[in-house]
């Protein structure tokens, strides 16, 4: 059985073969709207989402398969004491596939060693974030038309964003990529990142300004600050304005830089920005929907 915990349990090959499943069912949705027929998703969800419990469940539904589950931790045995371990194999005879969010890192990872379906990391504290990773690969993938020979720009909050680890460790298996790292001095990369790269002799660099980056970027992917990773409310007020992309500052970049966000946006993309053919954000979450049908499909082994 095969869970889903970083975009490095994936092989390059077999992500290559993801994004071709997901463009088919992009093509034709309704050729895979019975793929799942009596098939069913637990969406276990102890922290809050939007974007990935939401696009989980309208994939499985819209491959014919049902869904159950909860949104927060206090609607589930969680608030008694439960742990994952024992919720997971509970679930596991009431679903046949599992996406899980928790805050602390390696939950799901202690879920998938007990459970008897399919676990999928829907995103474990600061660590790790594979399906976002995968919607962000298929829009570049789909976008650029391949991944590869190009300089991308990661901004905002590099140090709690697991979304950014989760998209450097599945890029730099990439040939010809190199990274431009944008944060203030406190959000950096965590030291795991920073030596990842200098051990696979991957160029990057650190920087503050964005204004320095843009210009040669192919693609920027803005980042907010996590909120809900910070120790005191004094510090996540002083980096929530560090970054602001606006109308002006997209003048310094190129006509084809992609800019791409997890999102939630809060402050970090001024709302002008929407409406440039460049911001993708939008089309990324869409696509995020056909991306995880085709990664439910393959953890089903259909
Ligand atoms: C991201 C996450 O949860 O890490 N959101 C998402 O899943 N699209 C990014 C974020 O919350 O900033």
């Amino acid at each position: 059985m095969q869970h889903l915990m970083s975009p490095m349990d994936l092989s390059v090959e077999e992500l290559e073969e993801l994004m071709e499943r997901a463009a088919d069912i992009e093509a034709d949705p309704s050729a895979y709207s019975h793929a799942c027929d009596g098939k069913i998703l637990a969406t276990c969800f102890y922290e809050p989402s939007t974007r990935t419990r939401l696009s989980f469940e309208s994939a499985m539904l819209r491959l014919g398969g049902q869904v159950i589950g909860f949104a927060d931790a206090d609607s589930s045995s969680a608030a008694k004491g439960e742990s994952v371990s024992d919720t997971i194999r509970i679930i596991s005879s009431y679903a046949d596939i599992c996406a899980m969010r928790h805050p602390k890192e390696g939950a799901p990872l202690v879920a998938s060693s007990r459970s008897l379906i399919p676990v999928i990391n829907a995103g474990d504290g600061g660590h790790q974030h594979p399906t976002q990773t995968l919607t962000d690969l298929y829009t570049i993938h789909s976008l650029k038309g391949g991944i590869g020979n190009m300089t991308i720009g990661l901004c905002g909050d590099l140090k709690f964003g697991r979304t950014v680890h989760s998209l450097i460790n599945a890029l730099v298996r990439y040939p010809g990529m190199s990274f431009v790292l944008i944060s203030p001095e406190e959000l950096r990369v965590p030291s795991y990142i920073r030596d990842m790269l200098i051990a696979s002799s991957i160029p990057f660099s650190e920087v503050e300004k964005l204004e320095d980056a843009l210009p040669r970027l192919d693609i920027l992917y803005m980042t907010r600050v996590q909120k809900e990773r910070f120790f005191n409310e004094e510090d996540y007020l002083r980096m929530k304005g560090f970054y602001i992309l606006d109308k002006e500052k997209m003048t310094l970049a190129g006509e084809d830089m992609l800019i791409l966000h997890p999102l939630p946006r809060v402050n970090e993309i001024s709302v002008e920005v929407d409406d440039d053919p460049r911001a993708v954000y939008f089309l990324q979450a869409k696509k995020g929907v056909f991306i995880r049908q085709a990664l439910i499909l393959k953890l089903l082994g259909l």
